[in-house]
């Protein structure tokens, strides 16, 4: 499944041609979701996105934390369907900056933002957040240090 789906991603690369003008034949992760455009890309796609919302009981009026946020759907989403204020943080500069502009599209700039910053030492205070939530597939160096990460800065018992 996830051969056919990354071999469809390739094609839609070349097609683009947009490597080539990047001098890139061996892209990331990174260089792949925000060329070829695709929304979504953790296991269980958007019906794992949606689930975790449920999962996290989201509702007006929750601060949210979406780690490692990529081009931002989730995070937008989330703000859209359940009217909650979202922080999406990822570690490329492209795709906070596509985050953003597709939050801006959405009409939703007030409602989320997006920032630079490592899922391994997150720029948050501790306790700053209700909910915090990551679907993701790119697990960095130190997944342990994310999740610590990620339990620091939600505020007591609230969820992540
Ligand atoms: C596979 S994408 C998932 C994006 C989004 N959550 C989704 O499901 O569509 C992985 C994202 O993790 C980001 N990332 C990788 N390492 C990171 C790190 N150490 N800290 C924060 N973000 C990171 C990448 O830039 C990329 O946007």
């Amino acid at each position: 499944m996830l051969i056919i789906f990354s071999n469809i991603l390739f094609v839609k690369i070349r097609e683009r041609g947009k490597m080539k003008r990047k001098g890139l034949y061996k892209p990331t992760v990174e260089d792949a979701i925000e060329i070829g455009g695709i929304e979504t890309l953790h296991p269980g796609g958007f019906a794992l996105t949606k689930r975790t919302a449920e999962l996290a009981a989201l509702r007006e009026g929750l601060k949210v934390l979406d780690v490692s946020s990529g081009r931002g759907t989730q995070s937008i989403f989330y703000a859209k369907k359940f009217g909650v204020d979202v922080t999406g943080v990822d570690i490329s500069e492209e795709m906070v900056k596509t985050a953003a502009d597709n939050a801006e599209k959405a009409g939703l700039s007030h409602k989320v933002q997006f920032m630079l910053g490592d899922s391994q030492c997150l720029p948050f205070e501790d306790n700053t957040f209700d909910v915090v939530i990551s679907c993701t597939v790119g697990i960095p160096d130190d997944s342990q240090k994310v999740l610590q990460e990620m339990v620091r800065v939600v505020k007591p018992g609230a969820g992540f």
